[in-house]
């Protein structure tokens, strides 16, 4: 959507506000011994309690609340009896509708004693992230998203995992552009004032190449390298962007 007037803006604000919450809640219950079903559990209660709904749930009959994907799974994970175990990567990406308005956002937590290399990654992609949003700007071409992203990544020596883009959204989960975590060439179309985004780079350990898993969801790295993932979603304006998530 394109917010064209300040009523639009308190109202993904107010979506955005509780995603931001629910996901710091979940993130700090997240630790070996866990089921990754607790967690999911914690993202229902705080979205009744709010009066929200799960987005995943609603648009593609998602079985869960969060999206909750450890380690060589990249997205799409679904919460259940899996317990969490020392140094796993917990990537939880939470979308939600609260009053006609949609907000979408995750984190990368490492439960227990992290691995070196594992909190470098996680560093890396939230640096790729920030270094996204920063460069989405009015009047702006859409690849100075990719190409922020993917220079913050490169220089690391990680692979952004190409077929995971961003995407327009706020009057449902997914609406148009989509937005390349890449330098794509072709998304040239200038960013306009009041668009709503995703910027949510997946960076891997290993070739970032995907495929879905036989639960017909998940969607785990070919090579079984580790994933992180952090996201906001955020409306372009003349100077730096409103993160709506960011709590
Ligand atoms: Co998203």
């Amino acid at each position: 959507m394109t917010v064209e007037h300040e009523s639009e803006l308190q109202g993904l604000r107010a979506a955005g506000r509780i995603v931001a919450n629910t996901l710091r809640t979940m993130g700090e219950a997240v630790q070996p011994g866990v089921t990754t079903g607790a967690l999911d559990a914690i993202a229902a209660e705080e979205l009744r309690r709010a009066g929200a709904r799960p987005a995943p749930a609603l648009t593609y009959g998602f079985p869960g609340v969060a999206c909750i994907s450890i380690n060589d799974e990249a997205a799409h994970g679904i919460a259940g009896k899996r317990v969490i175990r020392d140094g796993d990567l917990v990537k939880l990406d939470l979308s939600l509708e609260f009053a006609g308005f949609w907000a979408d956002a995750a984190i990368t937590v490492i439960a227990g004693a992290a691995d070196q290399r594992h909190r470098r990654l996680c560093q890396i992609t939230q640096s790729a992230l920030n270094a996204g949003v920063a460069a989405a700007q009015a009047g702006k071409p859409m690849h100075a998203i990719g190409r922020a992203i993917e220079a913050t990544t490169r220089k690391a020596g990680l692979r952004v995992i190409r077929e995971l883009n961003g995407h327009g959204l706020g009057r449902r989960l997914h609406e148009d552009p989509s937005v390349p975590h890449y330098f794509e060439p072709r998304a040239a179309r200038l960013l306009h004032e009041g668009l709503v985004l995703t910027v949510e780079p997946h960076v891997a350990l290993g070739g970032g190449r995907i495929y879905e898993a036989a639960d017909g969801w998940t969607l785990k790295t070919r090579d079984g390298s580790f994933v992180a993932n952090f996201e906001h979603t955020i409306v372009i304006t003349k100077g730096a962007p409103i993160v709506i998530t960011a709590v």
